[in-house]
């Protein structure tokens, strides 16, 4: 059975991530979302928030499992004995990051191989700080992002003004 691991900070996750999700289970059988537990203060949703959201989008599908990660994603995997990682690639301008972290990831789990997803052409320019941007001012981005995620996003708008 292939398992493997979508590590990221989803805040929020977006229609882009959807995609690679669901791209993903098309090659690997069961995939676990990661959800990076991270301290930024620019953070939307707190991490407990982004678990909840995006245990919603898959409550139908078993074959996806989210989980929260601190510390390096190679201890992650290496504890669950995960050897693949999915990551989305949008524009050329992602590819110097993503190939740094798979660089270092793999220097420092010689085993864990990163497979890369290309972004669909209309998913190409969503990406969650824009979104995030965006509906703080009011604009609308429901067409960006899971119907759940949009209703989340609406909730804490209202609640913040
Ligand atoms: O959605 P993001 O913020 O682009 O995801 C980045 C992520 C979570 C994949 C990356 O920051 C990460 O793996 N962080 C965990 C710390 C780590 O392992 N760092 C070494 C590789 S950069």
């Amino acid at each position: 059975m292939k398992v493997a691991v979508y590590p990221g900070s989803f805040d929020p996750f977006t229609n882009g991530h959807l995609d690679i999700v669901k791209r993903s289970l098309e090659v690997v059988d069961h995939l676990l979302i990661a959800v990076l537990k991270n301290s930024s203060k620019k953070n939307l949703f707190t991490i407990e928030k982004r678990l909840e959201i995006v245990r919603e989008v898959f409550e139908d599908d078993d074959r996806v499992k989210v989980d929260t990660f601190s510390g390096l994603l190679v201890d992650f995997c290496r504890e669950r004995n995960i050897k693949i990682v999915v990551r989305g690639l949008r524009v050329v301008s992602d590819f110097d990051y993503e190939h740094a972290i798979y660089l270092m990831n793999n220097k420092l789990l010689k085993e864990l191989e990163t497979v890369f997803f290309m972004s669909k052409g209309e998913n190409a320019f969503i990406s969650s700080s824009i979104v995030k941007e965006v509906a703080s001012y009011g604009g609308n981005v429901e067409d960006q992002v899971p119907p759940t995620v949009h209703a989340h996003m609406m909730k804490t708008y209202e609640n913040n003004q």
